[in-house]
């Protein structure tokens, strides 16, 4: 049986085979990529995905805790990465060094993510000379929605110098991996090839080092919006809410439980 990858195997895989990558909340769902991704995201997704938040502004860190456990529980092949959640980093680095040992501790995560590029890079180099793996969140940053004004393209134009210096600062501070999201392909190209190591695209380019999705996105249980840069691969939300239907009638018309879903009155012998 393969072992899980560790962050430096990560890191080896720049340019290589493309990195494979979900978020994931739940020890089922979790179960059932393990043998499919190189690394699993517990992402602050969670909020919006599972507990109907409007943003990721209210996810808790007893919130990525308890959903970390619970994945945690559901991988034996694929690293596990634990987003760090808002408000639970930003502070300093020595608030950020404590909360990502928190979560790696109670969780068991192999790393951290955080979002932010240069502004974030002292903490990402605190973190990591500190034994704490991270990998960075740059582009749309979803936990940064009310200064960024909605969840528009990052880095067209000008501000792609901005973006490219945020890959390369994150890089430097010693990251290992660096999702981008919803940034312009051809700056996602530029990203990928300028520094050492891999790009995770997110609405970025088929030319990054690898690509992540929101699970609930790409099997089309989350229903509210769809992103242009998700792919639905099945519509599960569709198939579930008709076997729900199909239960609903069972019930009313006294087909359901049926024979074999019963018990007899005599224990059989
Ligand atoms: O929280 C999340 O799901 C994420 C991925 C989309 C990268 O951060
Ligand atoms: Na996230």
């Amino acid at each position: 049986k393969k072992r899980a990858p560790l962050p430096d195997d990560i890191r080896a895989r720049k340019g290589g085979e493309p990195l494979v990558s979900l978020t994931a909340y739940t020890t089922p769902m979790a179960q059932m990529m393990d043998a499919h991704c190189d690394f699993v995201l517990v992402g602050d997704s969670v909020g919006m995905v599972l507990h109907g938040l409007p943003s990721t502004l209210g996810v808790t860190m007893e919130m990525m805790i308890l959903h970390g456990q619970a994945v945690a529980r559901g991988l034996t092949q694929a690293m596990m990465v634990v987003d760090m959640p808002f408000g639970s980093y930003e502070a300093s680095r020595e608030v950020a060094f404590e909360n990502a040992a928190r979560l790696m501790r109670e969780t068991g995560a192999g790393a951290v993510k955080l979002e932010g590029g240069v502004g974030m890079a002292e903490t990402i180099a605190f973190l990591v000379q500190r034994g704490i793996p991270v990998m960075a969140h740059i582009g749309l940053t979803p936990q940064s929605i009310n200064t960024l004004g909605g969840y528009k393209v990052q880095g067209r134009g000008a501000a792609g110098e901005a973006l490219m210096a945020d890959a390369r600062a994150v890089a430097e501070a010693g990251a290992f991996a660096v999702v981008l999201e919803k940034v312009p392909q051809g700056l996602a190209d530029r990203i990928t090839a300028d520094i050492a190591i891999p790009t995770i695209g997110i609405g970025a380019s088929a030319g990054c080092d690898g690509q992540i999705l929101v699970v609930d996105d790409m099997l089309g249980l989350f229903t509210a919006f769809k992103a242009k840069f998700v792919k639905r691969f099945a519509n599960l939300g569709e198939q579930g809410e008709a076997a729900i239907a199909d239960y609903a009638r069972a019930v009313r018309a006294r087909e359901f439980p049926a024979a074999e879903h019963v018990f007899a009155d005599e224990a059989p012998k």
